[in-house]
């Protein structure tokens, strides 16, 4: 049986945002997104998947504020603390065999996840770089404002909280050890970019897909660490 037009109208509107913006629409349930689309379209008084579609064409600031309403921005400093107590060992056994760390957060959101990361860097007496990256523009600059309320610190141990932030703000070797930002790419692009031997953690929720995942070994599928063969 054929598609309902309106079901092939929100198709084609998905394609064209994943296609133009790179935010994925497939991942999201399809009712989380439908929703999430009206209220804009609502906001813009159209009634159709087609003519919202035009407005996007035409108006880069709609286009804006559409992601911006598509995307979940929920983080926190160790955020699922078991999740970094599994990460852990792996940081500490590649800090000990190289004399530098590179370090991708993609998806960084506010930039707490890529603060907990220079955390547990120099806590395991690690040199290196964070580079963090979201499409989403006010989530980067929160990331690069890095002023933070209690909030965002209750997963964190209370020690490294001391040790690492004061008035809510990173103290100075944690932040030398993050200061690059762009935009995110694919997965593809984090296989490529991680070295033999390396690891990457995904955390619970996320899934790694398409021909990327044949490229790494799942060695922790709880948490989603993931190796990249030597
Ligand atoms: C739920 S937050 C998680 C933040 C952090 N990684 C954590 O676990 O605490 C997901 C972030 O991914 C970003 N994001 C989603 N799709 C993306 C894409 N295709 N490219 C770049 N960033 C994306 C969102 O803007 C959001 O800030």
């Amino acid at each position: 049986m054929s598609k309902a037009p309106q079901e092939r109208a929100f198709e084609s509107l998905t394609d064209k945002i994943s296609r133009e913006r790179g935010v994925s629409c497939g991942s999201y349930k399809d009712k989380c997104l439908k929703r999430r689309i009206a209220v804009r379209m609502r906001a813009r008084g159209v009634h159709t998947y087609e003519d919202y579609a035009a407005i996007l064409d035409r108006d880069a600031h709609e286009y804006q504020e559409l992601l911006d309403a598509l995307t979940i921005n929920v983080t926190k400093f160790f955020r699922n603390v078991e999740t970094w107590n599994a990460l852990r060992p792996y940081l500490d056994a590649l800090a000990r065999s190289r004399p530098s760390l590179r370090v991708w957060s993609a998806g960084c959101a506010s930039g707490e996840e890529p603060y907990t990361i220079a955390v547990l860097l120099a806590e395991a007496g690690a040199q290196g770089l964070i580079d963090a990256t979201d499409v989403d523009r006010l989530s980067l600059e929160r990331t690069r404002q890095a002023k933070y309320p209690d909030a965002a610190f209750t997963e964190m141990p209370a020690n490294l909280r001391h040790r690492y932030f004061r008035d809510g703000q990173p103290v100075e070797p944690v932040r030398e050890l993050f200061e690059r930002q762009a935009q995110e790419r694919l997965f593809q692009v984090f296989v490529d970019a991680l070295a033999p031997g390396g690891v990457l953690l995904l955390g619970k929720v996320e899934t790694l897909f398409g021909p990327a995942r044949e490229r790494l070994t799942l060695v922790d599928p709880r948490e989603r660490i993931y190796t990249k063969p030597a």
